[in-house]
């Protein structure tokens, strides 16, 4: 095996050990946070099947952002799109990631060529709604543009590999498969396919330490999941005892 493949093997491990390591680490975190005070966003439910069914439609449907104005509802629009067609790509995806492939993998490939356009579409409501309004731009942060060019950036390579500069998919796959068994082989001959691969690998690594961890925040985030029981259970804040 040459160089750079043994280098970029060795790349994807530490990248996919930093991001389960790193998002383990968050999730004992945001266990460990204690929430002292009872602040669910009310009404709000009293009973723990209650709390699992607000934040279904909360996590499928991004229920609370359909209730703003405006710019929540650009947000809603661009936001819910990426979501939906992210998780399609990565569906059209595993038939790299799996020998033989499932069947139910194969049902995504057709709808998973269209998520990969509507994607950069949807990332690009998300990045001129942050140019274009002025309380949005005042307070965005470099990060915020950070991840949204990186996803991009991931989309728009996806496209180029699908439609102009073509890797060898079997070379792809193979090299997949030799990660996941621990037998590493060559890498694709495909500097394309690197620069793609090299940018899903920054973002594994950047995940955890992002604002991307609201993929797990949204589960426990004290004003969504609590429950509304004060007039029943007495919580006393560790300094107030
Ligand atoms: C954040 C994760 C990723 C995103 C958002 C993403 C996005 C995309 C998109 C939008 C396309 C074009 C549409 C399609 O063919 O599906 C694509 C193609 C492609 N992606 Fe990814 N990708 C990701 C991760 C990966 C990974 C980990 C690999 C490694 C195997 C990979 C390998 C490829 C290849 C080889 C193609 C060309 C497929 C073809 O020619 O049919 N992608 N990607």
């Amino acid at each position: 095996m040459g160089g750079l493949s043994s280098v970029f093997n060795l790349l994807a491990y530490i990248a996919a050990a930093v991001f389960v390591v790193g998002f383990l680490n968050k999730v004992i975190l945001y266990f460990k946070t204690p929430s002292p005070l009872v602040i669910p966003t009310t009404p709000a439910p009293t009973t723990t099947v209650g709390v699992i069914m607000r934040l279904i439609p909360e996590v499928l449907f991004f229920r609370s952002l359909l209730k703003g104005g405006t710019t929540e509802k650009i947000l809603w629009v661009g936001g819910w799109l990426f979501h939906v067609s992210f998780l399609l790509i990565v569906l059209r995806h595993l038939r790299f990631f799996t020998y033989p492939v499932p069947e139910c993998i194969m049902w995504f490939q057709e709808i998973g060529i269209w998520a990969g356009i509507v994607f950069p579409i949807a990332l690009l409501i998300l990045i001129v709604r942050r140019f274009t309004n002025e309380r949005l731009a005042v307070i965005s942060l470099f990060q915020d543009y950070f991840v949204l060019v990186l996803i991009i950036s991931i989309g728009l390579t996806g496209l180029l590999l699908k439609y102009f500069m073509r890797a060898n998919l079997v070379d792809v796959k193979a090299f997949i498969l030799g990660l996941l068994t621990f037998s590493p082989v060559q890498l694709p001959d495909s500097p394309l396919f690197l620069i793609h691969f090299s940018l899903v690998l920054i973002l594994l690594v950047y995940f955890p330490f992002s604002k991307l961890m609201h993929a797990w925040g949204i589960l426990v985030s004290p004003t969504r999941a609590q429950l509304d029981n004060p007039r029943e259970v007495r919580t006393v804040a560790p300094w107030a005892q």
